[in-house]
């Protein structure tokens, strides 16, 4: 996350990913070798944690709901959605419910996730619109999580979490030159103490706390180069550090990706060091990519790079255990943790009941403003997204599809008008920054129909493909087709040419709607998802 060196990181994306060269395709791969990026879906801001023989990852969702996803592997390598630290974006501001306003790009950012041996606590914590912390905690890590707390008079921002051999708890954070370190309470609800530990000649981000042997370390980022720094401190959390170049313009292992960015550390029960970082890839997100970590006899970490070139295959960390793929049918007997709300949901307005039951929960024409749009990470880089579509409750004024969801979007729908349903595909439709940087989105476009069909019956299947590889802007498209068999697709409209910029942040989704432009009272029916590389 960086909103204050905006034209500067944008330069560098921009000359890094010139010089990046691709990888190579995932059948040259030996089984005791993995492949770059370990998951292909827009997972940014990466933490690492190890509980035992368990891995766990937590990234940033921003206006996403709930937010802050879990994800748990055995190996480092094979990942799977387990469910998330931030239930609801509860920060006491109704723009996060869509009420009164947007809250686009506002919420979970660079936040970080650790477990408490001396109470078997998970703790996750992270800064809300730059002004305040909140504190999440749960006693099963797929359990439930509560708001624990919230520190009003201090943003973390970008900060990382150590909890210290004699359970102290520390964060460190900061943007711009300084970064600082807070301890926390005894019960980690409060801050008892914050000072400056290292003052830098450059503007960076994306801070990271770790402790081996006796020494302490902090990762931290300069998105303005493509540099990643090492900290190293041999007294104590609080410094005084001293720096070395961890990272610098190294190329990315995903063909066109962008520099690396905010990564995190963890080690292995037998004592190897690993490292994950995003690498800047619109318009699919930041998307993660792994490689080794090695000490030196002084105890500076350094990676593993050949001619500065993050590999696109490393030896596996651990024996492989695969875990549940990415893609696949959802039926929706439960919307599992890989879903997320654009926005806090109406809970209203949605149920389980053979598929997933949307009720129209907002009059509007803009789909930027419409709640319970229900949206889904697309593994890269090219998939299909297929929704079946039971429609036989939706009344005069109901749109209700799949989109390709981000701040230029598409989709492909149903549009009521009296009694009359029919296919429409929507393309144009515009957010833009009123700040004219990354914050304050408001919809400048609702788009406009490109083409419509006749449709008779009541269930229909919606399908978008998208190639969200990274790409020059101008070549990356998403298509939109339908069927009332489930076998025949036909196209419909013309292709979303998709926007690679990441003032945004967050990547492109699938995101399924259903929202009344008349008046509320129309449902429709989610019978199945299929996800399906393409
Ligand atoms: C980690 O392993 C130890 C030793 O087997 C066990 O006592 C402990 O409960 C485990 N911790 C967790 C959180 O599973
Ligand atoms: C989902 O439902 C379809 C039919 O509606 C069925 O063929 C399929 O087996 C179901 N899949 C799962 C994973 O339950
Ligand atoms: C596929 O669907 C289209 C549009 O409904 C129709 O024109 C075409 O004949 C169908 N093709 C087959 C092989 O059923």
């Amino acid at each position: 996350m960086f909103l204050f060196h905006v034209s500067l990181a944008l330069l560098a994306l921009r000359l890094v990913s010139a010089v990046a060269v691709g990888g190579k395709p995932s059948v040259n791969a030996r089984a005791d070798t993995f492949n770059n990026p370990v998951v292909w879906e827009d997972l940014a801001d990466v933490d690492l944690l190890r509980v035992n023989d368990t891995f766990y990852y937590s990234a940033s969702t921003m206006h996403f709901s709930p937010g802050a996803p879990i994800l748990r592997s055995y190996d480092l390598v094979n990942w799977e959605y387990i469910g998330h630290s931030v239930p609801s974006l509860d920060f006491g501001d109704s723009k996060y419910s869509l009420d009164g306003g947007t809250a686009y790009i506002r919420g979970i950012w660079a936040s970080t996730l650790r477990f408490r041996p001396s109470n078997g606590k998970y703790y996750w914590v992270g800064c809300i619109d730059f002004w305040h912390s909140f504190i999440y905690t749960a006693d099963e890590i797929d359990g439930e999580w509560t708001q624990a707390s919230s520190i009003g008079n201090n943003c973390y921002y970008d900060c990382g979490l150590l909890i210290d051999d004699d359970d102290k708890m520390y964060v460190v954070y900061g943007g711009g030159t300084d970064i600082s370190v807070a301890q926390l309470s005894d019960d980690g609800l409060s801050e008892v103490s914050h000072q400056v530990v290292y003052t830098s000649d450059i503007s960076r981000e994306g801070n990271r706390l770790y402790k081996r042997g006796s020494n302490y370390y902090i990762i931290t980022d300069d998105p303005s180069a493509g540099t990643e720094y090492i900290l190293k401190s041999t007294s104590g959390p609080f410094g005084p550090y001293e720096r070395r170049t961890l990272v610098a313009g190294v190329g990315s292992p995903i063909n066109g990706g962008g520099s690396l960015a905010q990564g995190a550390f963890v080690d292995t029960p037998a004592g190897d060091w690993w490292y994950m970082a995003f690498s800047w890839a619109y318009p699919a997100g930041r998307i993660p990519v792994l490689s080794p970590i090695t000490w030196d006899d002084d105890d500076w970490p350094e990676t593993e790079f050949t001619n500065n070139q993050w590999a696109s295959s490393y030896p596996l960390p651990l024996p492989a255990r695969p875990l549940q793929s990415f893609t696949g049918v959802d039926n929706f007997t439960s919307i599992g943790p890989e879903w997320e709300w654009n926005h806090n949901p109406d809970t209203s307005s949605f149920e389980l009941n053979e598929g997933l039951v949307l009720r129209t929960a907002s009059v509007t024409t803009d789909l930027y403003a419409a709640k319970n749009t229900i949206t889904h990470r697309i593994l890269g880089p090219k998939a299909s997204g297929t929704i079946l579509l039971d429609i036989s409750a939706m009344t005069d004024g109901d749109r209700a599809g799949i989109s390709m969801f981000r701040q230029i979007s598409a989709y492909i729908g149903v549009k009521q008008t009296g009694n009359t349903r029919q296919l429409v595909m929507v393309n144009g439709l515009d957010m833009i920054s009123s700040s004219g940087g990354t914050s304050d989105w408001v919809t400048s476009s609702e788009g406009s129909e490109v083409a419509t069909a006749a449709l008779s019956g009541t269930q229909v299947w919606l399908r978008v493909t998208a190639d969200i590889a990274p790409a020059a802007i101008g070549t990356t498209s998403a298509t939109f087709s339908y069927s009332t068999d489930g076998n025949n697709f036909t196209n419909l409209g013309n292709t979303l040419s998709m926007s690679t910029d990441w003032e945004f942040f967050m990547g492109y989704r699938f995101g399924i709607f259903n929202f009344a432009t008349s008046k509320l009272g129309g449902s429709v029916t989610v019978k199945s998802f299929v996800h399906a590389s393409a």
